[in-house]
């Protein structure tokens, strides 16, 4: 049986194209999975796997809690808010007493860039990061370039626009490396504030126009603002986001074709995209959720080295 080249999932950087090909092939089994009236296989019924969220989730928490479940592990799910974090634990104590419950798998999402690497260093357990800090979100960017390749039947060739607050994003370098690995042409859009000053240097083109973005690309994924991690003012005021950047029917419409629209999720509704172009048929922004379980289970099922035919 095909393996993944790593017992964990840190981040895109240190997957390789055939790693993702790989993921990629088997959600496209387990999306198969999902969508029959039983949506259950036994393929982690020996498999335990902690879920433990030092950040606030929705999509991306509930989604590996359904995977696993999908795949029938067994699930525990911790999050900091209501937990010894508070009385002063460390996050290598509280993962220790963790797997000594005989844990197999860590599911982590963490404010600081590279909590998970710290822990995949320290502890046995396969680590899978569910986002750290502004650094990357890899089930995040698997879960987008899958969606783009079922949508537009490949990944290769195809020009895609990141567009808004690129500085803050795990999402965007996460997806900068997937594209580049699949062989995409990849953009990235906003206001100088939010761009990361050499991002230049990593092969992407950089644009300001927001308008010109539009008519390069086929694919236009479209970041929140993240306002929890913004400490100074990097534009004046919402509003005038929304009117130099907000991508809105009145855009799309001036365009001589159509381009697809995704968004990780939360979408901040008249900030960064309107309500028109989200509930649109340009936008796959609930495919790329439904997507996110089979990805997720695909990447669960790799990384237990499950060697069964569901
Ligand atoms: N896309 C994403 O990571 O969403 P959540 O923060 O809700 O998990």
């Amino acid at each position: 049986m095909p393996q993944l080249s790593s017992k964990h999932l840190l981040g895109i950087k240190d997957l390789t194209a055939d790693d993702i090909e790989l993921i990629f092939h088997t959600a496209d089994n387990f999306k198969e999975v999902i969508n029959r009236p039983i949506k259950k296989v036994p393929s982690l019924r020996d498999i335990t796997i902690a879920n433990i969220f030092f950040e606030n989730s929705t999509r991306t928490k509930l989604s590996f809690e359904l995977a696993e479940k999908r795949l029938s592990a067994d699930v525990i799910n911790f999050s900091s808010s209501n937990s010894s974090v508070k009385k002063g634990e460390t996050l290598l104590d509280t993962v220790n007493n963790i797997l000594a419950m005989k844990v197999d798998m860590v599911v982590i999402r963490h404010s600081s860039p590279g909590a998970p690497h710290f822990l995949a260093r320290h502890i046995d357990a396969n680590i899978v990061n569910a986002g750290d800090g502004t650094h990357e979100h890899p089930t995040q960017a698997l879960l987008d370039t899958f969606s783009i390749r079922e949508k537009l039947g490949a990944v290769s060739g195809k020009k895609v626009a990141i567009i808004g607050d690129i500085l803050h994003s795990r999402v965007a370098l996460s997806n900068i490396f997937a594209l580049q690995k699949l062989g995409a042409e990849v953009m990235v859009c906003g206001p100088s504030t939010l761009l990361p000053k050499f991002i230049g240097e990593i092969g992407v083109k950089v644009e300001l126009d927001v308008k010109a973005a539009l008519e390069w690309c086929d694919v236009a994924n479209v970041l929140r603002i993240q306002l929890e991690r913004q400490q100074i003012k990097y534009f004046p005021s919402l509003r005038e986001y929304a009117l130099y950047y907000g991508i809105n029917r009145q855009l799309l419409d001036q365009l001589d074709r159509s381009i697809t629209i995704m968004h990780p999720g939360p979408i901040n509704r008249g900030v960064e995209l309107s309500s028109d172009v989200a509930d649109s048929d340009h936008s796959i922004i609930l495919n790329q959720v439904e997507n996110g379980v089979a990805v997720r289970m695909a990447v669960l099922y790799l990384l237990a080295g499950i060697a069964s035919d569901n």
